[in-house]
């Protein structure tokens, strides 16, 4: 699946800017795993020295495959948003690729975990050519449940990640 550099580097959503990791997004990722409701559900708060590491496996992630997790800005007002995209990640034994999505909490209840998962889906099977996609939550977390549902995903099994009891679900390409 290789995939022409710079291809999914700026997508446009309906409403949203995703955009391939900078080193200058640095702090506004510090920022995000700084806040306790944000990462509740994502395994609780990182250090800035944490969220470093985490950026730089993100960015080598793109500059490996030319596709991972974006930095999603408001196309407006350039305000960070959240993060979220595709993930080669081995879930359970098993190489996958894996749709992620997290916002800072300004910006939830309004669709645009829905509108990354998408995004992510389309840029999966339309430009990376992937076949089956994975998306996985704790089971207590109702409303990403509901967005991998929104976006398609649908249950497969219950496994552990990170020592916690998480919800496995999959998306497999049309055809
Ligand atoms: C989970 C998260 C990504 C959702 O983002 P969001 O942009 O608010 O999600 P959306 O608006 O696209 O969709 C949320 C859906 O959950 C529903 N929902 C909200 N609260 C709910 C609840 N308590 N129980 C069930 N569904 C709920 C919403 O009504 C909506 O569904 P609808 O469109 O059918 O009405 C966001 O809260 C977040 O970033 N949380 C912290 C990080 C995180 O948990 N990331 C996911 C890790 S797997």
């Amino acid at each position: 699946m290789p995939v022409d550099p710079g291809v999914l580097d700026r997508v446009e959503t309906a409403r949203l800017l995703l955009l391939r990791p900078e080193e200058s997004d640095r702090e506004v990722l510090r920022e995000m795993h700084r806040d306790d409701r944000v990462m509740a559900t994502l395994g609780g708060t990182r250090s800035d020295a944490e969220s470093d590491v985490l950026l730089d496996v993100f960015r080598a992630h793109w500059a490996a495959h030319h596709f991972g997790y974006w930095i999603v800005r408001d196309p407006a007002s350039g305000r960070f948003v959240g993060r979220g995209g595709l993930r080669l990640l081995v879930v359970d034994g098993t190489p996958e690729i894996e749709v992620g999505y997290g916002l800072m909490s300004e910006f939830w209840g309004r669709g645009f975990a829905t509108e990354i998962a998408e995004a992510s889906v389309r840029a999966a099977f339309d430009v990376v050519g992937v076949r089956s996609l994975v998306c996985f939550t704790m089971p207590s977390n109702a409303k990403s449940r509901r967005v991998m549902e929104k976006a398609g995903f649908r249950y497969e099994k219950d496994f552990v990640h990170a020592q916690l009891p998480h919800r496995l679900c999959r998306l497999d390409a049309p055809g």
